[in-house]
């Protein structure tokens, strides 16, 4: 069996931000909007008038200030409220292709590695832009890797599995690296038109290179264990696709195409499975939770990161123990506990243990325990 390490990761944020008063002006005119036109059907109680959203309660209930977005104008406009990504041609690269490319170069680049030195590309996220070809086998051919690449979606919790089964191909030697990459368009999958969730997400691309211990050339975690977890429950769904061009057949509201959860369902529920899982994730390794010196969080609302924060570590982490990031980015899917990873383990000394985890849709909780190596 080999020993795995982390050795680099990469993040590509979009270069167009949204931020939460620009949302709720944007919000408030459809509102308005809608209100006017639909005042009839309003006034003999046939349909309800659609209340104002705010940003005070948006940041209250989050903890988001703003969100990177793939297309700004298109989901400001109340006119159309979702991105304006237009159809590429199929020669063209696919967007999550492309944000992955952007993402991988930047991970190589701080592991010392080139595409030559990678064997397998796990493109992992809550949604693909198709269903075949597979992204990971275009993001191959852009960046010019060898060997092979395949698509796998677990929701948030996609690159924490896929961070096992890279880790565990490595292990056992049919291959001696990977990238784990997630892309995550999630404003393609946001209903901007609902009040409840319209706030929510961000888009963004993550990156991390794995390979094996022996390999690593520059500062670098040792991947000490991994543990996935799911449990069915039907609090987070989106059963259609996700990416807005034209309605399908038969649809004629794009509502059944997106997100959609029972939010205060999902905190309950998600707090206690997440922690008992980190819990028995260090018992199973005979680690104390007092030595973990960080805890990078899937990052969907940062009460719920308190939460288990606390229960994790019995006391209120201390400022930077579990950095938040859902400030800038909003909640990210799959992506989110690998930017918190990418920007707040530099400071980390030799043998520090610190353990990324992530969760969400399916239920699914996966955790990655690591040690400072060098
Ligand atoms: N602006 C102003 N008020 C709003 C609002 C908005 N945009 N959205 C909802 N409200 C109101 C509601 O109408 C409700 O009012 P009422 O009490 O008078 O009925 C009140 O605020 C509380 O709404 P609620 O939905 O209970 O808010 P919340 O505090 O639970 O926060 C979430 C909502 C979604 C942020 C929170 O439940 C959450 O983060 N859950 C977990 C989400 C998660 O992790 N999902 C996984 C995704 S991958």
């Amino acid at each position: 069996m080999y020993k795995v390490a982390i050795t680099g990761t990469g993040v590509f944020t979009p270069k167009e931000v949204i931020t939460n008063d620009e949302l709720v002006k944007a919000f408030n005119a459809y509102a308005d909007k809608f209100n006017f036109e639909n005042n009839d059907l309003i006034e003999r109680g046939e349909i309800v008038a659609k209340e104002h959203s705010s940003s005070d309660f948006i940041f209250a209930a989050s903890g988001i200030t703003q969100r990177y977005v793939m297309d700004k104008s298109g989901i400001l406009d109340p006119n159309i409220m979702h991105p304006s990504l237009p159809k590429r041609d199929d020669d063209a690269p696919s967007i999550m292709a492309e944000m992955a490319v952007d993402a991988c170069v930047k991970a190589l680049k701080q592991s010392g590695k080139t595409a030559a030195d990678v064997d397998c590309i796990i493109v992992a996220a809550s949604n693909h832009e198709r269903a075949y070809p597979a992204i990971a086998v275009e993001v191959q051919d852009l960046l010019g890797t060898s060997g092979f690449g395949f698509d796998m979606n677990v929701a948030c919790s996609s690159a924490t599995f896929g961070i096992q089964s890279a880790t565990d191909m490595i292990k056992a030697g049919s291959i001696r690296s990977a990238l784990v990459v997630n892309p995550e368009i999630c404003s393609g999958h946001l209903e901007w038109r609902d009040r409840d969730c319209h706030f929510i997400f961000g888009d963004v691309c993550t990156a991390t290179f794995l390979e094996r211990l022996e390999d690593a050339k520059v500062a670098h975690f040792e991947v000490i264990s991994t543990k996935c977890a799911t449990q069915f429950s039907n609090n987070i769904r989106n059963n259609n696709g996700f990416l807005r061009r034209s309605l399908p057949e038969g649809l004629t509201d794009q509502r059944d195409m997106q997100f959609m959860q029972e939010g205060r369902k999902v905190f309950k529920q998600v707090v206690p499975m997440v922690s008992n899982h980190i819990l028995d994730h260090l018992a199973s390794e005979k680690v104390d939770a007092s030595k973990l010196k960080r805890l990078w969080l899937h990052q969907a609302n940062k009460a719920m990161n308190d939460f288990i924060g606390r229960k994790v570590l019995g006391r209120t982490p201390e400022e930077g123990e579990q950095p938040n990031i859902l400030q800038d980015y909003a909640n990210t899917s799959s992506a989110g506990s690998i930017i918190a990873f990418s920007q707040h383990s530099d400071n980390l000394n030799k043998d520090d243990l610190g353990l990324i985890c992530s969760f969400g849709a399916g239920y699914s909780v996966g955790s990655v325990l690591v040690k400072r190596a060098s």
